[in-house]
């Protein structure tokens, strides 16, 4: 009862013992079940989310595999079904030529592709003989795995989105990219996408630069723990990761104000402070769904930069675009509004 201390993480090689070295420690994510929060609801007892210890490691384990590479390969044409209703908009918005908010319709991206995890889950519970998943457990999860990744992941796009139309020569480079890889391999699907290194340090970039969740890394301490000669952090105290200022430390990340891809590219990205960059935490408690993300969002991007030019129009917020922050989630307070070109 009463209230609890809070410690605010800004060091990396701190967060790394904390998340990592010392994880037996820091096992469970501080208390979500606020009354009224989006956590409040019994429905999310069993989520992971919200399990603790054993529960928690069990439930993580069965769910792993419905995000391997190989359940990952099979999700191609499921993902590229979800999109065809997003392009089918911006196919009729290209056509007038107006102005858009683009934020707001790519959450039809993901309802679609995320119905495949959840019926994944539900096979788990099929495999005789191997540990599975209770009723409870298949409902509360199915429903975190939507609440968890739908809005991240359209807010993820939402954000590049706004980098290309802000920087119109970072969205040549990539479409020019994605077109090599078109003329190269033919199909782009699981495999052939992670060959788009550019691509990939624009997005790590993006997410370094507008993290979709800043608030959200948090841990409980189950025993005293001795940081150094003077400071403890107390049992039942909880820890959260300050993302926003390990994104945006000099100590981290050389000119943290400037947009650079590069420095996450093969030859610069040990420049990147290790444990610094975490828009998905970090550690066994880290983000399941971070690799079934970063596909939704390449893509989704490869269908649009091969048939569209994002463009800005009179309210696409490039120099002053407003950020709003919820108790877990950061995103555009004013929507992302350009116009799209057909190619
Ligand atoms: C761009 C998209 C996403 C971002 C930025 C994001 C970010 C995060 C972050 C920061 C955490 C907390 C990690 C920690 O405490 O160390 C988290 C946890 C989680 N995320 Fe994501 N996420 C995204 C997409 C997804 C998707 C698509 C799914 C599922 C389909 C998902 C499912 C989860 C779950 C279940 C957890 C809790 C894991 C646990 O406690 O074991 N996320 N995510």
């Amino acid at each position: 009862m009463g209230a609890k201390a809070t410690v605010l993480v800004a060091d990396a090689d701190v967060a790394k013992d904390i998340q990592i070295k010392d994880f037996h420690n820091f096992t469970d994510r501080a208390n979500l079940k606020l009354k009224g929060g989006p956590f409040g609801d019994s429905r999310f007892d069993e989520s992971f989310l919200i399990l603790r210890g054993k529960r928690w490691k069990k439930v993580r384990s069965v769910s792993t595999p419905t995000f391997s590479a190989s359940k990952l390969k099979t999700m191609t044409p499921i993902i590229d079904d979800a999109f065809k209703n997003f392009i089918h908009i911006i196919d009729k918005r290209s056509k007038t030529g107006h102005e858009f908010d683009i934020y707001g319709n790519e959450n039809e991206v993901q309802i679609n592709a995320q119905n495949k995890d959840t019926n994944d889950l539900k096979d788990s519970k099929q495999h005789k003989n191997e540990i599975s998943l209770t009723d409870s457990e298949v409902l509360a999860n199915s429903t975190t795995l939507y609440l968890a990744g739908y809005e991240t992941t359209s807010t993820a796009l939402g954000y590049m989105s706004h980098i290309f139309v802000k920087y119109p020569d970072i969205q040549e480079r990539v479409r020019q990219e994605v077109q090599k890889l078109q003329e190269s391999d033919g199909i782009l699907d699981y495999n052939t996408v992670q060959k788009l290194d550019f691509m990939d340090c624009v997005l790590k970039e993006t997410f370094r630069f507008y993290s979709p969740i800043v608030t959200f890394v948090a841990r409980e301490c189950h025993e005293d723990y001795k940081l150094n000669d003077t400071i403890v952090i107390p049992k039942g105290s909880s820890v959260v990761v300050d993302v926003h200022y390990l994104h945006y430390s000099p100590d981290y990340c050389c000119e943290p104000e400037v947009f650079d891809p590069m420095r996450f590219s093969a030859d610069r990205k040990h420049e990147i402070y290790p444990n610094s960059w975490q828009p998905f935490g970090s550690g066994p408690r880290n983000c399941i769904g971070m690799r079934f993300a970063l596909l939704v969002v390449k893509l989704s991007l490869v269908k649009l930069l091969l048939n569209y030019r994002l463009i800005s129009g009179a309210k696409t917020e490039t120099a002053n675009f407003s950020l709003t922050t919820t108790i877990f989630t950061q995103s555009p307070s004013n929507g992302i509004f350009l116009k799209v070109a057909q190619l």
